[in-house]
């Protein structure tokens, strides 16, 4: 949550600071603000909405002036999103200037302590107590910025990546972190840096990267360089330049009118890329490294826990029925919020599966340790490569989906759905559970999927039509069974995320149990009702919904007749194995919920609220 940037060197600071926030408005997007030091003085300027509110405050009073700055792009945590409570914030001597992206839990001690002694407070976050914090420290030890800065965190307790500028030290920017990323680009000329919470806001300048760990701070300075060092006893870390594989390309539109968009359609090509190089259809093989090292582990696992948060836990839901169905593993499926404070029970024969796309999350990020302090083997299936969850965890295995901007998510799903079955398959075969002929077979239906995913693609002008017909609904029901009955949650979430629609997904026998009371004319149903599976039960739920009224919308098996015959309207899908449907029946909702979004006119990219990477608890 709350993205960061921050430049230091010869050219001017704002430009690249304001497109730099732009990039990481995924990470939060109800404030931004800058901090610019011209040389002589620093020009703080901030306001409630989004970076374009930022941008267009320049246009009128503020000075763009300034080779070092900092700024920053919020996801509230303490405050309500307002021009105080955004960042950067200044120290009570308007030396110090500060942006944060986290949580300092024991702020309400620390303002106490520093309200005895005299600092006073404009605004009510936990930030402003660190900025005053590190300047008491400063002013009482006699000590430099960055010696202040290694002080004060050693008596935080919380989440930050931190960016701290010294108006009396102008050369040097201080950055740390703990639990938030911050990536820091080396500019191709020595005296150049930038400061990110990723590398998108310097890919243009520099592909050589030094990502900070956990609890390391850095001193960054236009004459030395960049100096990383451990917060807890001030030792140095040798520092270690990255060359970067991400190109601007990737974190473009690319002629799509919104992220969400361009990830949908760009699934087939994403699923091509994770299993490019692990599905060897010729072989009949699947080579996962992180599967084949820990084999042992795998087949002597008592059950799998996959841990996950949001659209990665549906992902989990899925595989879940997969692992489940091919390779006869038992498994559970965790919200990794609720597994982490539940006291649960667990120990060294237990793998845990983790699944994260940003491989920030916190909740998942604690769920991991406590697994790992349990003894458990735990396997990380993330798309960030380096993240904290990809090397939190003991192996893994990365989607190769891409960088993933807007945030209600997509190609991260339908790719871990990806890495999930290959892992299924492969074990499955390691145990037995499956013959080598079907192992054939499925093989080559899965390399298949990309194919399908176009084909199912097509319909979307068909699915327009029908988003046009339904936008205006207060509710509505998705309903599917089996393998299926994770999308139709899935679908639901992706609704409710970007149109504000309320949506329930719901599997489609447990109708009867409650959501049936609540069909009527005006309730839409998206019925997933392919011909695998439990084809006939789920018809007769149709039925049931047609005698209540309710409108539907069924995601069939391509030539379905039945459904059609019943349904309000049908959006067809190609035939696969019943546990591939996932991979497809996803699309149409991805699509369903994108149009109706646009319909009304919402952010689709950046949902009120909402955050892609939720690095707080
Ligand atoms: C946020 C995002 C969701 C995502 C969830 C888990 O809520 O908005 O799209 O599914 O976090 O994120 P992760 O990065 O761990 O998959």
């Amino acid at each position: 949550m709350c993205g960061i940037v921050g430049y230091i060197g010869h050219r001017d600071a704002y430009p690249i600071i304001i497109e730099g926030l732009k990039r990481l408005e995924y990470r939060g997007y109800d404030s931004a603000g800058i901090a610019l030091y011209n040389g002589k003085t620093l020009h703080v300027s901030k306001t409630k909405g989004k970076v374009s509110d930022l941008e267009a405050r320049f246009e009128t009073k503020a000075s763009k002036h300034g080779t070092v700055g900092i700024g920053h792009t919020r996801w509230a945590t303490h405050g309500v999103p307002n021009d105080i409570n955004s960042h950067p914030h200044t120290s009570n001597s308007g030396d110090l200037v500060i942006i944060h992206n986290g949580i300092i839990e024991n702020y309400e001690s620390l303002k106490q302590e520093l309200t005895a002694r005299g600092y006073t407070f404009k605004s009510d976050t936990d930030t402003e107590v660190l900025v005053n914090l590190i300047e008491d420290v400063k002013l009482q030890e006699n000590v430099k910025l960055g010696q202040a800065v290694q002080i004060a965190l050693n008596q935080v307790i919380g989440a930050y990546a931190i960016a701290v500028f010294d108006k009396n030290k102008p050369e040097e920017v201080v950055v740390a972190r703990l639990g938030s990323p911050l990536a820091i680009g080396i500019g191709e000329k020595d005296n150049e840096f930038f400061i990110a919470s990723d590398a998108s806001p310097f890919l243009e300048y520099t592909k050589d990267a030094v990502y900070l760990e956990d609890e390391e701070m850095a001193i960054i300075s236009r004459k030395k360089g960049v100096k990383v060092r451990k917060i807890k006893d001030d030792s140095l870390v040798p520092t270690y330049v990255q060359k970067l594989q991400l190109n601007l390309e990737q974190i473009e539109k690319g002629g799509y009118e919104h992220f969400m968009l361009k990830e949908i359609h760009e699934q087939p090509k994403a699923i091509r890329d994770t299993y490019r190089g692990r599905l060897l259809r010729n072989e009949a093989i699947i080579k996962m490294a992180g599967v084949e090292d820990n084999m042992k582990k795998f087949l002597n696992a008592n059950r799998f826990i996959i841990v996950a948060c949001g659209t990665s836990w549906h992902a989990g839901l899925v595989a879940e029925y997969i692992f489940e169905d091919l390779a006869r593993i038992p498994v559970e499926v965790e919200y990794a919020s609720e597994f982490r404070y539940r006291n649960p029970v667990i120990n060294e024969n237990d793998v845990v599966i983790a699944i994260s796309q940003s491989g920030e999350t916190a909740d998942t990020l604690a769920a991991i340790k406590l697994a790992k302090s349990k003894g458990a083997f735990v396997f990380g299936v993330c798309n960030v490569v380096g993240s904290s969850i990809a090397r939190e965890t003991n192996a893994g295995a990365y989607t190769h989906a891409g960088p993933e901007i807007g945030v209600a998510s997509t190609k991260a799903f339908t790719t871990q759905i990806t890495v999930l079955t290959l892992m299924a398959l492969r074990l499955a075969r390691a145990k037995g559970t499956i013959s080598s002929s079907d192992f054939r077979k499925y093989l080559l239906e899965l390399e298949m999927i990309p194919n399908k995913i176009e084909k199912s693609l097509e319909s979307d002008a068909h699915i327009k039509i029908i988003s046009d017909i339904y936008k205006d609904s207060n509710n509505c029901l998705y309903l599917g069974r089996g393998f299926n009955f994770p999308v139709a949650l899935e679908g639901a979430l992706k609704l409710k995320e970007i149109s504000y629609i309320h949506a329930e997904g719901y599997p489609a026998a447990e109708m009867k149990h409650g959501p049936i009371a609540l069909i009527d004319e005006n309730m839409p149903i998206i019925v997933i009702a392919t011909k695998k599976g439990h084809y006939e039960k789920v018809v007769s739920n149709i039925q049931e919904i047609k005698s209540r009224k309710g409108k539907i919308i069924g995601i069939v098996t391509e030539g379905d007749q039945q459904v059609k015959t019943l349904a309000d309207h049908v959006i067809e899908v190609p035939e696969t194995l019943e546990f591939l449907t996932p991979l497809l029946t996803t699309i149409p909702l991805q699509l369903l919920s994108y149009h109706m979004a646009v319909l009304l006119d919402k952010n689709v990219d950046q949902p009120r609220n909402l955050a892609k990477s939720v690095t707080v608890e």
